[in-house]
């Protein structure tokens, strides 16, 4: 099993698609094991986004991940990385394939609605950065031996 970090960035919850959003990953058949909304701080935001430091988007991004609530998940089922990725669709909308998050709901390549972390390594860092391992549940779903 693998965890995954994913978070619907401050457009999705102004725009009222978190349901929308959630019911696409449990429909696929992942397993919701954290999740809240929040405020994300200019620290935490540099953390997360760590690696972007010196693209010419960085601190765009900064200002748009802090300025307003975003609702933080982890995500857990086998290959829940790629998955993930997967039916979030490509970073500009434009790229993503019909049938993705970002596709059926994104104009803009700033404002692309979530964020799913792009590996394991990356995935066990953010959720790190965003949980306490005691805000994630451990729990057995009942029809988990079919998916
Ligand atoms: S890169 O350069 O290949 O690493 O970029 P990418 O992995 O596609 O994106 C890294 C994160 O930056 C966001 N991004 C942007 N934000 C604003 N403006 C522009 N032009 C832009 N390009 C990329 C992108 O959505 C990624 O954020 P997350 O939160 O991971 O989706």
């Amino acid at each position: 099993m693998e965890r995954t970090y994913l978070m619907i960035k401050p457009d999705g919850v102004q725009r009222g698609l978190i349901g929308e959003i959630v019911s696409r990953f449990e429909r696929k058949g992942l397993k919701l094991i954290g999740a809240k909304l929040m405020n994300v701080s200019m620290e935490r935001a540099e953390r997360h986004y760590a690696e972007h430091k010196g693209k010419d988007f960085y601190e765009m991004l900064l200002n748009f991940i802090t300025a307003g609530p975003v609702f933080a998940m982890v995500w857990e089922g086998d290959q829940a990385v790629g998955l993930s990725r997967a039916l979030i669709g490509k970073t500009n909308a434009l790229e993503a394939a019909p049938g993705t998050i970002r596709s059926d709901f994104a104009i803009h390549t700033n404002y692309n609605l979530i964020h799913g972390s792009d590996s394991h390594d990356n995935a066990e860092r953010e959720i790190g950065i965003f949980f306490s391992e005691e805000e994630l549940v451990s729990y057995d779903k009942a029809i988990q031996v079919w998916i």
